[in-house]
């Protein structure tokens, strides 16, 4: 890996060109430690819809190449939950892992929820997803319930885990 790809990650909201390069990072980085829809058919696209517009991603750069996302959206529409936002949806390119992307990602959806006026921030994650559930808990989030063998992946049960973040 080039030397510049250790620098740290320049983090910006998703504008609407960069849909290929987020098509073709979920496509590259799908695995079933962590989706549990199919794998992407096309790496060309479409990423963005209805329901996945730019600007509730943010994404990582280094040496001006996408290298990760993450998604951040309202769980629902209804004004009662108005305080609380979800991540659904994090990758990082296998070759920029392991140098702190997906921490500064995490950290930036902080503070960007916490910049909306959130109180909570949650997520689920695969109870097999060892490398995401340790980055989350090291950044503060605490496992508020498990919904054992809630998808069956590659013939295997596996458990879904919630965690929360009070901000
Ligand atoms: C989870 C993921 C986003 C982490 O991205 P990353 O850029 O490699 O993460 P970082 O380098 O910022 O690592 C932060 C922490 O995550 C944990 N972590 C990262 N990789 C790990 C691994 N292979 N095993 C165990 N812990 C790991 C560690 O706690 C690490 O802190 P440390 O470096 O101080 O030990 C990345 O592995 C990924 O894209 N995985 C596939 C998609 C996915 O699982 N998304 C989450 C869906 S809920």
């Amino acid at each position: 890996m080039p030397a510049t790809r250790r620098q740290p990650p320049h983090i910006r909201t998703a504008q609407p060109d960069d849909e290929k390069a987020l098509a073709r990072l979920d496509h590259d980085t799908w695995s079933t430690l962590h989706a549990v829809t199919p794998r992407p058919q096309d790496p060309t696209g479409p990423f963005f819809d209805e329901r996945h517009q730019p600007e509730d991603y943010l994404v990582a750069e280094l040496a001006g190449l996408v290298v990760g996302y993450i998604r951040i959206v309202c769980p629902t529409r209804l004004a009662s939950h108005a305080h609380v936002r979800q991540i659904q949806g994090l990758a990082v390119l296998e070759e920029a892992r392991g140098h702190g992307v997906g921490r500064a990602l995490i950290r930036a959806a902080v503070a960007e929820a916490r910049g909306r006026g959130a109180r909570r921030l949650t997520l689920r994650v695969l109870g097999h997803n060892a490398p995401a559930r340790a980055l989350y808990a090291s950044e503060g989030f605490t496992v508020e319930g498990v919904h054992p063998e809630e998808f069956r992946l590659d013939g295997t049960y596996v458990d879904d885990v919630v965690m929360g973040l009070r901000l």
